[in-house]
């Protein structure tokens, strides 16, 4: 799909922050758009939506997902579900979506999930660790498409100094070994940064090994 894209190679990020690997313009505009209609194939299939979570908040994000599983967060909790809040099942992962974490991940199995997440206005998502997956140790692989979104990167436990760096649209980020289990978040995006959604915001997805 793009630099050092050889067969084999795991190629080298650009940034390494706390063990978090970051591929700076991984995905160039063309690439970028070619994602983009593939996430609109899936939202249109299972629409977007803002979840209440077990305190009863409602997210500031909107998300839905595409997978065999899709991460949902209701009254009840936070898991993996096979259907969408409307009763459907998830629409398969695209495969240029899926062609990143090839490309990325280092890891010989597939993604069996995609969160999409969308940013707009003031959206953020606290900082959490990604631990509803039945085995952490397969790494997670986000990329970033829309506006640039302060990403803020702490420690494995609650606390302590964070470090943050603004992700742009097309950068991609590995969470793996050391740096699987960080907390992690995003405390805000900058509207009207980019012009790849046509709606304005920051999509944000996210592929895992979630069964
Ligand atoms: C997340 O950790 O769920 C989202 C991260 C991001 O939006 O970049
Ligand atoms: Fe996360």
């Amino acid at each position: 799909m793009r630099k050092n894209d050889e067969e084999g190679v795991t190629p080298r990020p650009t940034l390494v922050l706390r063990g978090v690997q970051v591929f700076q313009g991984w995905l160039d505009r063309t690439a970028q758009e070619a994602l983009l209609a593939e996430i609109r194939d899936v939202v249109r299939a299972a629409p977007l939506f803002q979840p209440v979570t077990p305190s009863g908040r409602r997210m500031s994000v909107q998300m839905t997902s595409a997978g065999d599983v899709g991460w949902i967060a209701d009254r009840s909790g936070y898991r993996y579900a096979d259907r969408h809040p409307q009763g459907t099942l998830w629409p398969d992962i695209p495969p240029t979506v899926r062609a990143v974490w090839d490309a990325v991940s280092g890891s010989p199995r597939a993604p069996d999930s995609c969160l999409i997440n969308l940013y707009r206005d003031t959206a953020k998502m606290g900082l959490h660790q990604d631990r509803d997956e039945a085995d952490t140790s397969h790494p997670v692989v986000s990329v970033s498409l829309g506006d640039d979104g302060l990403f803020r990167i702490g420690n494995t436990t609650r606390g302590g100094p964070t470090e943050a760096v603004w992700l742009k649209s097309g950068d991609v980020v590995v969470m793996g070994g050391d740096a699987r289990l960080v907390y992690h978040g995003i405390d805000k995006t900058r509207p009207g940064s980019s012009t790849v959604l046509s709606g304005g915001g920051r999509l944000n997805l996210t592929l895992r090994v979630a069964t």
